[in-house]
């Protein structure tokens, strides 16, 4: 990795430690130097910039949103690039209801913000962000976190608003735009996104002695409507979810491949985390979040990403992973594969009941069409059978029915997550929408959700025979509600034990 040059030469000893940053090598300082930086660079404006992909469905979004907040000014941060360890930065990704109003698209666009101001009838958009700088600024060479030279071309003005259907401005009127007149005008902010922005607009609010518990208590409402406001994906958003689960299909592949090379390996799980993230990167943006890969007990540690875990022969191994697309909407799947490609007699006996499970949540999910369904009973139906299964296999303490009520709930000790939540840009969206628009919902066309029951027996867990301890496995498919009523989007994924089987022995 290169470095920025420092404009101020070697460091001295009464040079500030915020200077020294970059005092590896010597940036020219000479006219002749910048003269010739500046000149003899092909950099035609794009005027043939295409629409972005979402481009045609985001007014209808940002719409909704002025027709909710008439008369208030909401702001709309995309974030900041965010510190790695010194000079490096996290590669970019922006708030989902930033991407979701914008249609922006992969690392696209930090320091950015979306301002709806209002006026007589509704609200004007404006997208401020930083355009590119030209040939002939000290910004062009010699900056390493912003500079054409260092990460590449950036949009003008007039390409960004070609591209986003949004009339764009340059970032460095937003300050003055989101915190003017705030005596007369409310404002509303998306906090949790831009730390920077969110300082401006709070000591505007001070000066204007607005009240801060009133404010604050505005902008909760603002993140709710926006999360809210993605509960039913339209058709743009349907098929990124498809591509998602096309890339993930393909990423699975990759990952059964690697078994064998998993298993010769310490560390056999990043073997498997690592086949994943190279088709996740290769055909989408990445992955949509960090990739569980959890062979034997680790399968019990909901959040195992540390992967750090071999990968035995007898093993069942967990994969959690899902591919985040180029439009920043993620699939989340999760299969269970014995390692030698035969599941053992209780490793089979554990597999089925989950699968149960999961079929009779599909299966009450599909009731909408003829009644209404709310979004909790498709985790109540995979409850049933979870603790049916349980008590068949002789481990519940208590009966079936005392267990199900909720004064009971004995079975959760073996599956403590829920079986659903709302997938789209974030793997876990929708997470600000009210209780009864998401557990009390009922199911509608267009809501995508996962199912994914599981069972996980520790092997620390003294309560289950000895055969059951270091067991764990989850099946997880993505689903879309249809008029007809769902659509399993990962039917694609082996699922029952002999398809799964066939897929490792396949792959041996
Ligand atoms: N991978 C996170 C989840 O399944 O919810
Ligand atoms: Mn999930
Ligand atoms: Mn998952």
């Amino acid at each position: 990795m290169t470095t920025e040059e420092s404009a101020t030469g070697p460091t001295t000893p009464d040079q500030p430690l915020a200077d020294r940053v970059n005092t590896r090598s010597r940036r020219p300082q000479s006219a002749a130097f910048r003269d010739f930086v500046a000149s003899g660079w092909d950099r035609a404006s794009a005027g043939d910039a295409q629409p972005l992909p979402a481009a045609a469905w985001t007014p209808a979004r940002r719409e909704a949103l002025s027709r909710s907040f008439p008369g208030e000014r909401l702001v709309i941060p995309a974030g900041g690039l965010k510190v790695r360890s010194n000079d490096t930065d996290y590669v970019f990704r922006a708030h989902s209801a930033f991407i979701h109003l914008t249609g922006l698209e992969q690392d696209s666009e930090p320091d950015s913000v979306l301002v709806l101001e209002p006026t007589e009838d509704g609200h004007e958009q404006t997208f401020y962000f930083r355009p590119r700088a030209g040939a002939d600024t000290e910004e062009f060479f010699s900056d390493s976190r912003y500079g054409e030279y260092w990460v590449g071309p950036r949009e003008d003005l007039a390409t960004m608003e070609a591209r986003t259907g949004i009339a764009c401005a340059d970032i460095r009127e937003a300050p003055e735009a989101i915190t003017k007149d705030l005596g007369s005008v409310s404002v509303r902010l998306l906090r949790g996104a831009d730390t920077v922005i969110e300082a401006q607009i709070d000591t505007a609010r001070e000066q204007v002695a607005a009240d801060l518990e009133i404010s604050l208590a505005g902008d909760d409402e603002l993140a709710q409507f926006l999360s809210e406001l993605r509960l039913i994906k339209d058709e743009y958003e349907i098929g990124e979810m498809r591509r998602a689960v096309d890339i993930t299909r393909a990423g699975f592949d990759t990952v059964v491949a690697s078994l064998p090379r998993a298993v010769a390996h310490a560390r056999g799980e990043r073997v498997i985390e690592t086949a994943f993230a190279q088709a996740a990167r290769s055909d989408g943006n990445g992955v949509g979040y960090d990739t569980i890969a959890a062979a034997g007990d680790h399968a019990c540690t909901l959040h195992w990403i540390k992967n750090t875990g071999a990968v035995a022969d007898g093993d069942l191994v967990l994969v959690d992973a899902g591919a985040e697309a180029d439009s920043l909407y993620t699939a989340d799947i999760t299969r269970t594969l014995p390692v030698s490609g035969t599941f053992t007699e209780v490793q089979g006996r554990i597999y089925d009941a989950v699968l149960e499970a999961a079929d009779a949540a599909f299966a009450v999910a599909a009731e909408h069409t003829r009644r209404p369904v709310v979004f909790a009973e498709v985790h109540d139906a995979a409850m049933r059978v979870i603790a049916h299964r349980l008590a068949d296999f002789g481990l519940l303490p208590v009966s079936v029915d005392e267990a199900l009520a909720p004064t009971g709930q004995q079975h959760r000790r073996w599956m403590v997550h829920g079986t659903s939540h709302h997938l789209g840009l974030d793997v876990h969206d929708c997470a600000q929408a009210r209780a009864d628009m998401y557990l009390g919902a009922e199911l509608r066309p267009g809501m995508v959700f996962t199912i994914e029951p599981g069972l996980y027996f520790k092997a620390a867990d003294l309560l289950v025979p000895e055969e059951y301890r270091g067991i764990g496995v989850r099946i997880e498919d993505d689903v879309l509600v249809t008029e007809d009523g769902v659509e399993n989007l990962s039917a694609g994924f082996p699922r029952t034990r002999a398809e799964v089987e066939a897929w490792v022995q396949g792959a041996r």
